[in-house]
């Protein structure tokens, strides 16, 4: 089988979809992906209007239409396999995934996260970095394990976290910066320069040893 000259994704949203249109904006600049499908487990999201107006196919797996997480699981990575994509990206897909899911996918599936992790995994992290009193926060992208936003760290950018800031100021500015590095980090991979191999993100034929960070020139470094 020749391998695909643009690597296939298929990318799952729960909402806005503003970190999948930034992968849009990207393909269509000429980063090499092709977006096979976007899939919402909520109907009527902006996401799916997004997708729509790029001709991208979209579906949508309402989570409520099921009885339990595994039987949803199931129908979720079989809906995947139609479109046979290389990489699955979560981009606001605000449901846990379950082991098995995880598994199928293991290797092949990013997530962005609104924090600089291990900092803050779940919900909120906006206003529970304000709450600790932290100076900076920040975004994560990250291979997706069984852990809950726990996989290994691939890249992370910084915010500085102003006296003036409320959690919906501090969402946008690491929005922002969600924008640059999730495309990046794929851009990464559709050029063949980034794995996950027996469990260690290896860049460039090295593995990292800590996750790499955008710099203000937008180069990554260590
Ligand atoms: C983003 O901030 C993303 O990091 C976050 O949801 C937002 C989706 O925005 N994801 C999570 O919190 C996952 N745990 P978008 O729909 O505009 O891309």
């Amino acid at each position: 089988m020749t391998k695909p000259d643009k690597l296939p994704l298929v990318v799952l949203i729960s909402g806005s979809g503003s970190n999948l249109q930034a992968i849009i904006d990207q393909a269509a600049a000429g980063l090499a992906v092709e977006i096979r499908a976007v899939v919402s487990n909520r109907p009527g999201v902006r996401g799916l209007e997004r997708a729509e107006a790029a001709g991208i196919a979209t579906r949508v797996l309402d989570h409520k239409a099921f009885p339990d997480r595994e039987s949803y699981d199931l129908a979720l990575a079989d809906l995947l396999d139609e479109f046979q994509p290389q990489l699955v990206i979560l981009a606001g897909f605000m449901r846990i995934l379950s082991p098995l899911f995880i598994q199928r996918f293991r290797g092949r599936m990013l997530n962005i996260h609104p924090s600089l992790l291990p900092k803050y995994r779940g919900l909120h992290t906006h206003q529970r970095a304000l709450d600790a009193g932290d100076s900076e926060h920040g975004a994560s992208v990250h291979y997706v394990t069984e852990e809950l936003d726990g996989g290994p760290l691939i890249l992370q950018a910084r915010v500085a976290i102003e006296p003036e800031d409320n959690a919906v100021r501090l969402a946008e500015r690491v929005l922002a910066k969600e924008h640059i590095i999730f495309p990046m980090v794929i851009r990464w991979i559709a050029e063949g320069r980034l794995t996950l191999t027996e469990g260690r993100v290896i860049k460039d034929g090295k593995a990292l040893e800590k996750p790499l960070y955008l710099t203000d020139t937008g180069a990554p470094e260590p």
